[in-house]
Formats: C-alpha cells, sequence, structure tokens
C-alpha cells in the first residue's frame, strides 16, 4: 500500500512538472520583448514572399545587420507539407500556419512586415512597388521603395497548361483557401448525392472524385480522400459510401517519377487494396462542370462523370517573375524561371537580388526542402555582406589599420550554395508512407505503417513552432479518438 501511495505521489509531481516546464516553455515565446529600432546608417534589406524560403531566411537573418522589410500578400507561412491533410478535415488549417510576426517580433531589430503583393520589381534603380489587394484598404494601398539588397521568394502558381475549364471548375491544393474549398466541395458533393430522388448514375457521378496529377500532391491527397471515406463517411453515409470512387490521372507512364521503382511498386499496389484508381498515360484535356474529358493511352477521347475535380498538375512562375525576367533579357533566358549563380544571385542584377525556392531555376527539384536550405543560406551571406559593409565603412574612417582591414575584406569569401537531401517523403494513406532516404551514401527505400510513424515525427519536428507542434498533435489525437468532421461550413 506504502509502495502504490509513494508511486502515486511520483505520478502526480511527474505531471505536474510536466505540465509546468510545457507551460513555462510555451509562455517564454510568447511573449516579445522590446526591439532596436530602424538604423538610418543600415542598407535596406526588402524580403519578398512569407513561405519556405523566405521564413527559413527570417529565422537565421540577424536583423541587427539591417532595416528589414518583409512584403508578401498573405501574412503567415504556410507548412505545406500536411496541406492535404487540412482538405479532408484531418487537421484545422490554423494548426499549420504561423503568423510572419511571431518570428520577426523576437528579432533584435524591428523587422516591418507588410501584407501587400509586390506588382513591379526595378532591378535597375532597385525599387520594388506593391499594393494591398485585401478586401479593406487605407488611404494609401500602393507604394513603391528603394532596396539595397532583394531576397526574392514569392514561390510559383499552379500550371494549368491552358487547358479548357481548369480555372474555372477543378479544384487546387496549393494555399491554404484551396484544401478549405476542396473540403467543401467535397462534402457537397456527398450531401447533394444524400438528397432524395437522385438517380443512381447521378449518385455515381457526384460521388466520383478526380485527382490529376501523379506527383506527390495528387498522391498524398488521393491517400487522405481515402482514409476520409475509410474511417469516417462508411459510418455517416452508410448507403452512399460503397459508391464513392477515387481516380488519380497521370499522363505519364508511371506515378510519382522522382521516387525510386520499388516505392512507385509499393504505392500502386497499396492503391490497389484501397480501390484508388490509377490512369496513367492519360491525359486530361478539358475539365468540365460535372465531367472531366481524357485523352486515353491508345489517343481516343473519354468523357468521364465526375462531381470534383482536384488539378494537382504541378506549377509554374508568377507573372510578376516573368515580369522581372523580362527587364533582364540578356541574363534571363531561361522559360522555368530565374537563373541564378552558385551564390543564387540572380544573373544581371549585380549581386542586389537573391532568388530562392520555386520561383528559380536551378538543377534541385521545387521543394520546401531546397526552399528552406537556401534561406538559411542567404542569411549567413547577409551576415558576410554585412560584415564586409562594416569594415569597409570603417577603410574610409581611418587609415590607420587599411591593410589589416583590406586583408580582413579579402578574406571574407561566401561558399557557393550546397543542397544537402535529407531524402523524400509522402505520405500516401491507410497509415502507410513511403521514404527514399539517402543513409550513408546509399538511396534507402522504405514503406509502410512504420515509414508512417517516422512521417509524423519528421513533419512534426518540422513544424516552426512549438504552437504549430501541439496543435497538429492534437488534432491527431482528436481525429483517432472522434474522427473527422462531416459537417459542412
Ligand atoms: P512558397 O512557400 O510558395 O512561398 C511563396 C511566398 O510568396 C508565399 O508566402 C506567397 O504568399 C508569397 N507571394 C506570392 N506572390 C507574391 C508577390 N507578388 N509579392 C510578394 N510575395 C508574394 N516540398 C517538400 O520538400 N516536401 C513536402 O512534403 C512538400 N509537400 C507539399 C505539399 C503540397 C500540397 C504542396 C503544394 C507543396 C509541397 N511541397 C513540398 C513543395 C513546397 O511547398 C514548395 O517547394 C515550397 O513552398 C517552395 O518554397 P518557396 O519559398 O519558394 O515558395
Ligand atoms: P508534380 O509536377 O510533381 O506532378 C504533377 C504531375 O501532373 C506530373 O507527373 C505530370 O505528368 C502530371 N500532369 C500534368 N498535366 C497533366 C494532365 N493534363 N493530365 C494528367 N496528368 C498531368 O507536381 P506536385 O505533385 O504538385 O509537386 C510539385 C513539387 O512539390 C514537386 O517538386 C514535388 O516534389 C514537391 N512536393 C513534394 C512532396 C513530398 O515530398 N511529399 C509533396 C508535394 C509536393
Amino acid at each position: 500500500k506504502g509502495f502504490l501511495q509513494i508511486l502515486g505521489r511520483v505520478t502526480l509531481v511527474t505531471i505536474v512538472a510536466a505540465t509546468g516546464t510545457f507551460v513555462y516553455i510555451s509562455q517564454k515565446d510568447r511573449y516579445p520583448g522590446s526591439q532596436l529600432p530602424f538604423d538610418p546608417e543600415k542598407k535596406t534589406l526588402v524580403v519578398l514572399g512569407s513561405g519556405w524560403g523566405a521564413t527559413s531566411l527570417l529565422k537565421g537573418l540577424d536583423t541587427t545587420n539591417f532595416n528589414t522589410i518583409v512584403v508578401s500578400p498573405k501574412n503567415f507561412f504556410l507548412f505545406t507539407p500536411l496541406l492535404p491533410s487540412v482538405a479532408v478535415g484531418t487537421l484545422n488549417p490554423r494548426s499549420i500556419i504561423q503568423s510572419t510576426r511571431y518570428i520577426t517580433r523576437f528579432k533584435s531589430r524591428q523587422v516591418a512586415v507588410i501584407e501587400a503583393e509586390a506588382k513591379e520589381i526595378d532591378p535597375i534603380n532597385k525599387t520594388v512597388t506593391f499594393s494591398d489587394n485585401s478586401e479593406i484598404q487605407g488611404q494609401v494601398s500602393s507604394t513603391t521603395i528603394p532596396y539595397d539588397y532583394l531576397v526574392y521568394a514569392v514561390g510559383a502558381e499552379v500550371q494549368t497548361f491552358g487547358i479548357p475549364g481548369v480555372k474555372e471548375n477543378a479544384c487546387f491544393m496549393k494555399e491554404l483557401h484551396d484544401a478549405e474549398r476542396m473540403q467543401r466541395r467535397f462534402l457537397d458533393c456527398v450531401e447533394s448525392a444524400a438528397f432524395p430522388g437522385q438517380s443512381d448514375d447521378e449518385k455515381d457521378r457526384l460521388l466520383h472524385m478526380v485527382v490529376v496529377g501523379g506527383g506527390p500532391t495528387g498522391i498524398e491527397l488521393s491517400g487522405e480522400l481515402h482514409d476520409f471515406l475509410e474511417d469516417d463517411l462508411k459510418n455517416w453515409y452508410p448507403e452512399l459510401a460503397s459508391r464513392i470512387r477515387i481516380t488519380l490521372v497521370e499522363a505519364l507512364p508511371s506515378v510519382l517519377p522522382t521516387f525510386s521503382k520499388e516505392l512507385i511498386q509499393y504505392t500502386v499496389s497499396t492503391f490497389k487494396e484501397s480501390k484508388i484508381d490509377i490512369m496513367t498515360k492519360t491525359m486530361v484535356k478539358e475539365v468540365k462542370e460535372k465531367s472531366v474529358v481524357l485523352q486515353m493511352p491508345d489517343k481516343s477521347i473519354k468523357e468521364v462523370p465526375c462531381g470534383m475535380v482536384v488539378w494537382a498538375a504541378g506549377n509554374k512562375g508568377r507573372q510578376i517573375t516573368q515580369d522581372l525576367m523580362a527587364k533582364l533579357p540578356e541574363d534571363q533566358t531561361n522559360k522555368r524561371g530565374i537563373t541564378v549563380d552558385d551564390h543564387l544571385r540572380m544573373k544581371g542584377t549585380n549581386g542586389s537580388i537573391f532568388a530562392i525556392g520555386d520561383c528559380t531555376a536551378t538543377s534541385y527539384a521545387p521543394t520546401a526542402q531546397v526552399a528552406s536550405q537556401q534561406g538559411a543560406y542567404i542569411a549567413r551571406i547577409l551576415a558576410l555582406l554585412a560584415k564586409k559593409d562594416a569594415l569597409e565603412a570603417k577603410l574610409t574612417a581611418s587609415d590607420a589599420d587599411a591593410d589589416t582591414i583590406r586583408k580582413k575584406i579579402s578574406k571574407i569569401k561566401p561558399k557557393p550554395f550546397h543542397y544537402s537531401h535529407q531524402g523524400s517523403l509522402a505520405y500516401i494513406g491507410s497509415d502507410k508512407a513511403i521514404a527514399d532516404l539517402p543513409i550513408f551514401g546509399r538511396e534507402w527505400a522504405s514503406g509502410g505503417v512504420a515509414t508512417f510513424l517516422f512521417w509524423r515525427s519528421a513533419y512534426l519536428s518540422t513544424l516552426f513552432s512549438l504552437r504549430n507542434r501541439t496543435l497538429v498533435a492534437s488534432d491527431w489525437v482528436r481525429v483517432k479518438l472522434f474522427g473527422r468532421d462531416v459537417s459542412r461550413e
């Protein structure tokens, strides 16, 4: 009895201590202190974007070196790898976003965060023009500012290839509002199918979900839709669930071309078990309101009725990127995006513009991994440039140590950007994930439930803040306990 009492007390003390520590850690980071104001002596650094590249840069940036201004139409960072989970209600939308101010307000020197869209960049006169495109605007909604250094990290937009009906009739899976819209549309299809008097053909149409693109986005989304169907819809719509169909359409001969052969095979067989139809060598030619037009492998055309089309067919450069490149026609000739040198300086800008992430055309895949490593690299480069500027300022101020200072300046030689690939991970539904991991110089392929646990822990630790980690973990527990919500907002 005595032992049990002691054990009980020890457990209680442990729980109280753990809760106290957790509260302390979360409170400690909650309230930012005071910051140094802008210094007219410092150079102006303008950062365009608040995605993977820009946020990683801001995390690593020593803001005492610059007057930093961040311009982005979204005042938050979106953790894209978990976006498909939002589309089916596994995660709440706010669990995977983080206000940019949560990062900048903890910096030593203040950082101006402006919710606006850059409209024009003048690389010759070094200015950026941006405007507030939100619903509510004040007296001033557009302005132009000068910069000394510009970090260009505006990402990319959805590639539709000009295919008719895509913009009008398909859902995308790129931004947070895309996932929310898809969730509403999906549940609308299910509720409309449940409407009394619906014919069997119409039910089958409404409950046929077509995902276009067999890249990682299309695969992960199909897996999430399958989970929603198996875990929840079968219980709440038992009369309809057996009619729900998921079809994945891919133009190439295989899905997931960047993953190893065995993992492609594993995904295909898992999808087969999950009754997700994969149609390869099949190209979407048109998306209509109630159907999708396909070019089949034998080149015949087939119109397939469906309730929802999700377009996950890749990305292309934004208009502003094309406009910027057009201003430097000699150096910027790659249609895929901005050409940079090995220090990520945009060619033709004399080192005043750094371009990172999906807006660039490099040998790296357009991934979060690449963008975030590039952002961290630019933070280091900017620290070196600031050091060089400070030494150069000293040089003009006094001649006494001129030689020593010049020597120090000559030693500042930034290394080229080097990408370190940490592996590729993707969720494929049914509590299974796939992973291609480089271990001791070899590619190690793994798939299954254990990989799914690894996938979860990898993304949980990659999330940007303790707040995000707590929210995502509690969403996973919520879904395990209560299932996903089928209410339609
Ligand atoms: P983004 O992160 O897209 O950021 C661009 C920023 O620029 C945004 O804040 C945007 O609001 C802002 N912006 C846009 N226009 C303007 C403008 N005119 N002026 C100023 N700012 C502007 N990669 C992985 O490595 N692993 C994954 O698991 C993974 N999963 C993904 C899942 C999904 C559903 C998607 C869509 C992508 C996924 N990716 C993944 C790819 C990854 O998200 C991108 O490669 C990454 O976001 C690129 O970072 P970026 O900074 O270049 O662009
Ligand atoms: P993607 O470019 O990788 O794949 C798009 C697919 O759509 C291609 O396979 C293409 O052949 C197909 N397609 C294009 N047009 C088509 C048409 N008309 N009909 C049928 N199929 C068509 O795009 P995705 O998946 O959005 O990925 C974009 C980037 O983000 C990639 O670099 C990817 O690696 C990264 N990403 C990584 C993830 C991960 O690592 N888990 C998850 C999601 C994205």
